[in-house]
């Protein structure tokens, strides 16, 4: 296949694309061979595929069900969910995440990192979404945290019960530092789930110090195990919304740590934004973390969604397009190159963070795997708020998208 005058992450020039066996064979201006399939995009957008670095899918699309979270907080959330955990069964979980996966194909996600509780001792989500992984390989690749929702040491058998999805598949072990009861639980929370992934040579995503308490300091603990186990970037701190109430005396330390260590951050700006601050009153903090300061240390940090339509976020819509454009604004990242570079929030950094970047980006003999933007640069893109036209998987067209056109008649 031939495809003609891409405009290949924000390039100024056209170029073409020539896709042979699934792979990208070159680029340039290219001649169309006898009888091969040609798409002209008429200098559009491309990318490689966006990448959803961090969402729960088995709480998605669960809001309201049975009973809606009136005042919005993390509490009443675990409340609601609570309620509609007495319904969670395998066909629940795979109607939902075939539905919620689709959602976001057809915003150009093709890769998902997916926090899944352990905490429940049927393991049953965390059963149905390993086979859901195989199931829906041909439209997204997904990844399984096994993530103890409710503590390592605060919960009963916890450290079993991760034992135990570990063995059963999941790609990388999680860990709730700030939930656990004490700090001296936090800190063995983290040894013992830290040393259970150098082990089983897994990946390591750790919900790290989500809350507005400044004394959270579960981030050192991880940054300094991952140095010490020779772990280094297969370990992902995510929220870290502590680290925005920190002292910038301590900040300064512990950047150290973090860039020795090479750990990736995951910030989620629509539930964080939504989440945090609801014990302020005024100045009420915004909730999210120093996104911008550890870019600049050349951390590498990614954007997720974290909730789509459940207990702890009422909306969502499987479009990372909100997630960028909120984390803009809130990290005050509204220069006119962190515009334009904002994709690699959703792109780049975040197939760094998931470790898929041998298979991942636009070049010659990697998977033909991208999408086309009807806009001319991410910049405009984001303004626009432009579909995705198409998905391409491995060189097959997984989804196209026609744009409604609006015709103002005064
Ligand atoms: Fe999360």
């Amino acid at each position: 296949m031939l495809v003609k005058n891409a405009l290949i992450e924000n390039a100024e020039k056209p170029q073409d694309i020539r896709i042979e066996d699934g792979v990208f064979k070159e680029f340039g201006t290219l001649e169309r061979k006898e009888n091969e399939e040609v798409i002209d995009l008429k200098n559009r957008l491309v990318l490689p595929p966006f990448i959803e670095s961090h969402v729960h899918l088995d709480t998605c699309l669960t809001a309201g069900d049975p009973v809606w979270n009136m005042s919005g907080t993390l509490f009443e959330g675990i409340e609601c969910w609570h309620k509609r955990k007495e319904k969670l069964n395998e066909q629940d979980i795979r109607t939902r995440v075939n539905k919620v996966v689709r959602m976001y194909a057809a915003n150009g996600i093709q890769f998902i990192r997916t926090h899944i509780d352990t905490t429940d001792p049927s393991l049953m989500a965390m059963r149905t979404m390993i086979e859901l992984r195989e199931e829906l390989k041909p439209i997204m690749e997904i990844q399984i945290v096994a993530f103890p929702q409710e503590g390592i040491l605060s919960y009963p058998n916890g450290k079993e019960l991760l034992i135990t999805a570990v063995k059963m598949g999941a790609d990388a072990v999680g860990a709730i530092p700030h939930f656990e009861f004490t700090r001296e639980y936090s800190v063995a929370s983290l040894d013992f789930a830290l040393n259970l992934a150098a082990k089983e040579n897994k990946l390591v995503d750790v919900h790290c110090d989500e809350i507005d308490d400044e004394a959270s300091r579960g981030l050192e603990t991880v940054a300094a195990r991952a140095l010490e186990l020779g772990l280094y970037d297969k370990v992902t701190a995510s929220h870290t919304t502590a680290m925005h109430s920190y002292n910038n005396a301590y900040v300064l330390r512990l950047m150290r740590l973090l860039k020795m260590s090479r750990i990736n951050f995951v910030a989620n700006p629509l539930v964080n934004t939504h989440l945090q601050g609801r014990i302020d009153t005024y100045p009420k903090r915004r909730g999210i973390t120093r996104v911008k300061e550890l870019l600049a240390e050349g951390i590498n940090v990614s954007f997720g969604h974290d909730d789509i339509y459940d207990p702890w976020y009422p909306m969502g819509n499987g479009s990372l397009r909100d997630v960028v454009f909120l984390g803009l604004h809130v990290c005050q990242m509204m220069g006119y190159e962190e515009i334009m570079d904002s994709w690699k929030l959703i792109g780049q950094n975040a197939a760094k963070t998931l470790h898929i970047a041998d298979h991942y980006g636009i070049e010659t003999g990697k998977p033909a795997s991208f999408i086309v933007l009807d806009a001319k640069n991410y910049y405009e893109a984001l303004i626009k708020d432009s579909k995705v036209l198409y998905s391409f998987k491995n060189g097959k067209k997984i989804v196209e998208n026609t744009p409604a056109h609006t015709h103002v008649l005064i």
